[in-house]
């Protein structure tokens, strides 16, 4: 079988040939079940069950159709129902459903963020019902983080993850994460101006912004401890990270830009002041030699396997949390830079890169990785960082380029849409915690970037998509 995909000619046309089968096939699925837990309010009427799978279509054997508007149907689907598992207290974030092997059923802070960052793009540019639910989904995040802002922990706000009860986890980690409080705060003041900008300042002023708000926490704790040597978005090395300085410094800035719309000038000064003192950091992290962003300066503790420079924690750093036309940002040449020597390291390392030539390289976290998603057998392509190529060329306005990465991430998707963390450098299988909330987020993150739609909402909430049920090809 993968072989014959070897052959991309014969693999386009077998594609156009099951794509008229299939879309013949589909159907629209209008499950309608009772709704339970705390999805329940989001659709009250005609509201599907998100906890059970619609896709219950045909089965077309032989070959993977893929599809990257029905892969966004499908990625939004499994987000909502991890965001609404009766398992999880309403705001939560659930990492991932996978509890033994590996463990994630736990609320990252950082998952979180860069998770509901897709619903503030629905409350921006949704139709009003789904800005209704938009809104219904952030408010309980934030609900849920003010509750962790509150808990006693071993660093305060630098935790990474919590229960998903909304109580601390205090067993060993990789501690602090100081990424977390400044995505948190992006994304929320992202929110903030948006409700602002709508007219909707009590909901800014009681919830969002005050001396005890959520934002302000963040920007609070950041003040303090942001040179703090942290532990990186991967969680195994301690030091100075370009991903974690990237989140400090839009917090900062961004925060200095509500406080102005807010009215709070010495705080706006104070903020902008600190935005100025993360960019002299982030400049360190240019290696003028090599034309390259470095990941990590600094090192202080954990890991210390990284020789190449390369990882895709800078690409991730510049989506997360860049202005366009800020000096980091993705029509910057030195990440450009990066990101092409980075692309070219997996394209030669990976087998499955030779052996399934389809759309665009499979992309993984850094050319030293060992992290197999539950042990330490070599690392492998992750769908957040092929993800974040298709969002990087679309942003770009490379919208070719970037397609032809989420088809990637598409075609190495289960049957019926599903993603874990990674799928296996060898075969294309998926591997590591199943389910993973921030894969979807991603994968959505990138479909925005690259079609400028957003999957209907609506839609999935009342059970209706287009769903075709696939067999994979590349399963041998
Ligand atoms: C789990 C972490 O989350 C992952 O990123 C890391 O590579 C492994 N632990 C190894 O420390
Ligand atoms: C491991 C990743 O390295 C880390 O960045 C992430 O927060 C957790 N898994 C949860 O997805």
């Amino acid at each position: 079988m993968l072989k014959i995909l070897g052959n991309f000619k014969k693999y386009a046309f077998c594609l156009i040939l099951v794509g008229i089968v299939s879309m013949a096939a589909s159907f629209w699925n209008s499950a309608r079940a009772s709704i339970r837990s705390n999805g329940a309010d989001l659709q009250k009427s005609n509201g599907a069950d998100l906890q059970k799978s619609p896709h219950a279509s045909s089965v077309i054997s032989g070959i993977k159709v893929i599809d990257i508007n029905l892969q966004a149907d499908q990625a939004l689907f499994y987000l909502l129902q991890n965001l609404t598992s009766p398992d999880v207290r309403p705001g939560g974030v659930m990492a991932s459903p996978s509890r033994t092997s590996p463990d994630y059923f736990s609320h990252w802070v950082r998952d979180a963020a860069t998770t509901m960052n897709i619903f503030v793009t629905y409350l921006e540019k949704g139709s009003p019902s789904e800005k209704v639910v938009a809104f219904k989904l952030l408010s309980r995040w934030v609900d849920f983080e003010r509750t962790l802002q509150r808990l006693n922990t071993m660093t305060g706000l630098g935790e990474p993850k919590y229960n998903l009860d909304g109580t601390a986890f205090n067993g060993p980690w990789g501690r602090p994460q100081t990424d977390g409080p400044g995505l948190r705060a992006g994304v929320m003041i992202r929110m903030a101006k948006i409700l602002l900008a709508r007219g909707d300042v009590s909901y800014v002023r009681n919830q969002l912004w005050c001396n005890d708000c959520v934002i302000v926490r963040d920007l609070e704790y950041l003040r303090q401890s942001w040179r703090v040597p942290t532990f990186d978005l991967w969680e195994e090395v301690q030091g100075d990270h370009f991903y974690s300085r990237m989140a400090h410094f839009r917090a900062f800035y961004d925060g200095a830009e509500l406080a102005g719309i807010m009215g709070d000038v010495n705080y706006k000064n104070t903020l902008a002041w600190l935005s100025g003192l993360a960019l002299d950091e982030l400049k360190r992290h240019v290696d003028h030699s090599r034309n390259l962003v470095l990941p990590t300066i600094n090192r202080v503790a954990g890991w210390d396997h990284k020789q190449s420079g390369l990882d895709v924690a800078v690409l991730l750093g510049i989506l997360h949390s860049s202005h366009p036309g800020e000096l980091f940002s993705v029509g910057n040449s030195v990440i450009h830079s990066g990101v092409q020597k980075l692309e070219d390291k997996f394209a030669a390392s990976y087998p499955l890169n030779h052996s399934v030539k389809i759309a665009r390289t499979a992309i993984g976290r850094y050319p030293e990785d060992v992290y197999d998603g539950n042990g330490f057998s070599g690392g492998n392509p992750w769908f957040i960082a092929t993800n974040a190529y298709a969002e990087y060329y679309c942003s770009l306005g490379q919208v070719g380029a970037g397609k032809a990465f989420l088809e990637r991430s598409a075609y190495h998707a289960g049957r019926d849409g599903r993603l874990s963390e990674q799928f296996n450098r060898f075969n294309g299988y998926m591997q590591g915690a199943r389910d993973l909330t921030w894969s979807y987020a991603s994968y959505l993150s990138a479909y925005i970037a690259c079609t400028g739609k957003l999957p209907n909402l609506d839609a999935i909430l009342k059970g209706k998509f287009k769903t075709v049920r696939i067999q994979t090809n590349h399963k041998k």
